[in-house]
Order: structure tokens, then C-alpha cells, then sequence
């Protein structure tokens, strides 16, 4: 079995096709028509790899389903199932840490390649939170919980320092500071995702962000990625060996009068042209 999805959605249609797609793909699928009866099947004992959850829906929306499995299970990967996506609503779910989205309606092809790259996201994490966390960081985390464990408003210093420490703050450093300060792994979780300076995910000293969005793809945006794996010989989601350089795919940057466009950091780089990627990353050399 390739890994455990959940699919959420108030239409049984999407519900049987995912199913009908994902499963002779070696996934084990299940569904639930509504937040509550995910949250339900999430509570249970069956561990979830992703979930896959429709973003309107009666009574709990995506959105607050997503705060709240987020708050419960930092780990889960999310992919997101929308009709037509405001800025706000994209901006506050990658701000959730969904791994992408998929507009409605989606071909087969889109959901089994959104899938996919979901799970490697997830067999990622699982292999780098144990590669990066080492026991001698624990132990020096330990030794910061205990210098900070009994001041007020610790959790902060805490997680800056250990974000110091390890780079990033991935789940298993998250569920130790909330085992070592006596708190909900829950309530270490929303305050990481709060606030933008602390990073869940490995990043490179710069990290290169490449618009596929409509309006860049028909501009050779695919050819830009292409150029700029090559180039940094890492694939989405990834850093580079020497840390210096990590790579991301978005779906319109809001910058479409610019496409195509690489966001570099802060740096909004528009008009790129395929053959002049290595100009783009030389400025950060
Ligand atoms: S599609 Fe690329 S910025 Fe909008």
C-alpha cells in the first residue's frame, strides 16, 4: 500500500471518484461527507498519510477543519479541493501548510499527480525529521526547555532557540518542547504557525519559489522549473546538499502581468526567461 488518504467532500460524486481514481493506484482510500465525520475517522485509530478535503462545505468548513486537524496532527499532509480560489483563502491554506490545491473540477491525471506529490512531501518529512533532529540536539533542547521551563511566555524563546538549533521546527522537535514545557502539542503547533518567522519545513538560506499558475504556465514556467532542478540538481521541495538553496512550485503569485515569474525570498523576479535561470540564482551565489 502506497499510503492512507482521507477524502472530504459534501458530494458523493467527488468522494466515489477519488476512491475509483486513488485506489487501483495502491492507495487506501477512505471518505467522509462531511468535517465532522472526518473528524470523527481522524480521532480513530487508522493512521492518515493525507487528506484531501473540499474547501465548501455545509455546517465546518475546509478552512476550519484544516485549523483544526492541523492543531491535532501537525504531520498530516493536506491537499486542498477548491472551485475558485480567492487570494485570501489560498494565502490562509498555505499558511495551514497544504501541500497544493486542486481547482474543480480535476482530471484524473491532476489528482493522481497532486496525490503523488503529496506523499513523497510525506515520506520526506518522516525521513528528514529523523535526519535532522539528532540525539545530541535533544539533548541541547532539553537543556534549553530547562533553562526557559519555568519563566512565563517560555514557548516563544523556546521555539526560536530550538529553530536555532535545528534549522526548522518539524514536528518531532515541536512534540518534544510540548512534552518538556507541560503543553498541548496542539497549542506549540498554532503558535509555530502563527507566526511567519518560524518555518516548518527544511529551507534553503534562500528559497526559490516558481509560479505555475495559469498565466505563467502558458509563459514556459514548466521549462523554468525544469532549468532551475537542474541546476540546483534538487526537485520540489527540497534544499540543496549545501543548504543554500530550496525549491518550491506556487500557483499565481499574484504577479500574472509579470509571468513568468520566480520569487526568489522577497524578490519578485518577472519576465524570467528559461535560458537565464543560472543569472537569477548567481545574484544569491
Ligand atoms: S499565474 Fe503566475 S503570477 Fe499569476
Amino acid at each position: 500500500m502506497k499510503g492512507s488518504i482521507l477524502v472530504v467532500d459534501d458530494e458523493e460524486v467527488i468522494l466515489k471518484s477519488c476512491k475509483r481514481i486513488l485506489e487501483p493506484e495502491g492507495y487506501d482510500v477512505s471518505t467522509a461527507l462531511s468535517a465532522l465525520k472526518a473528524i470523527e475517522l481522524l480521532e480513530g485509530a487508522k493512521p492518515y498519510d493525507l487528506v484531501i478535503t473540499d474547501i465548501k462545505m455545509p455546517g465546518m468548513d475546509g478552512m476550519e477543519f484544516m485549523r483544526r486537524l492541523r492543531a491535532k496532527n501537525p504531520e498530516i499532509c493536506i491537499v486542498l479541493i477548491t472551485g475558485h480560489p480567492s487570494q485570501e483563502s489560498i494565502k490562509e491554506a498555505l499558511a495551514l501548510g497544504i501541500i497544493d490545491y486542486l481547482p474543480k473540477p480535476f482530471s484524473p491525471s491532476l489528482l493522481t499527480e497532486t496525490t503523488a506529490k503529496a506523499m513523497e512531501v510525506r515520506k520526506k518529512s518522516v525521513k528528514t525529521d529523523s535526519q535532522d533532529f539528532t540525539g545530541e540536539m535533544a539533548e541541547k533542547l532539553a537543556e534549553i526547555i530547562r533553562k526557559h521551563k519555568n519563566k512565563p511566555g517560555s514557548l516563544i524563546p523556546v521555539l526560536q532557540e530550538a529553530q536555532e538549533l535545528v534549522g526548522y521546527l518539524p514536528p518531532v522537535v515541536q512534540r518534544h518542547i510540548a512534552r518538556g514545557l507541560n503543553l498541548p502539542v496542539s497549542e506549540v503547533h498554532g503558535v509555530v504557525s502563527f507566526y511567519s518567522f518560524f518555518s516548518m519545513k527544511p529551507k534553503g538560506k534562500h528559497n526559490v519559489r516558481v509560479c505555475l499558475g495559469t498565466a505563467c504556465y502558458v509563459k514556459r514556467a514548466e521549462e523554468i522549473l525544469a532549468r532551475l532542478k537542474e541546476q540546483l540538481q534538487i526537485d520540489i521541495g527540497e534544499v540543496t546538499v549545501d543548504r543554500k538553496f530550496s525549491l518550491e512550485s506556487v500557483r499565481c503569485l499574484g504577479a500574472c502581468g509579470l509571468a513568468p515569474v520566480v520569487v526568489v525570498d522577497k524578490d519578485t523576479h518577472g519576465s524570467v526567461n528559461p535560458v537565464k535561470t543560472m543569472d537569477i540564482l548567481a545574484q544569491y551565489e
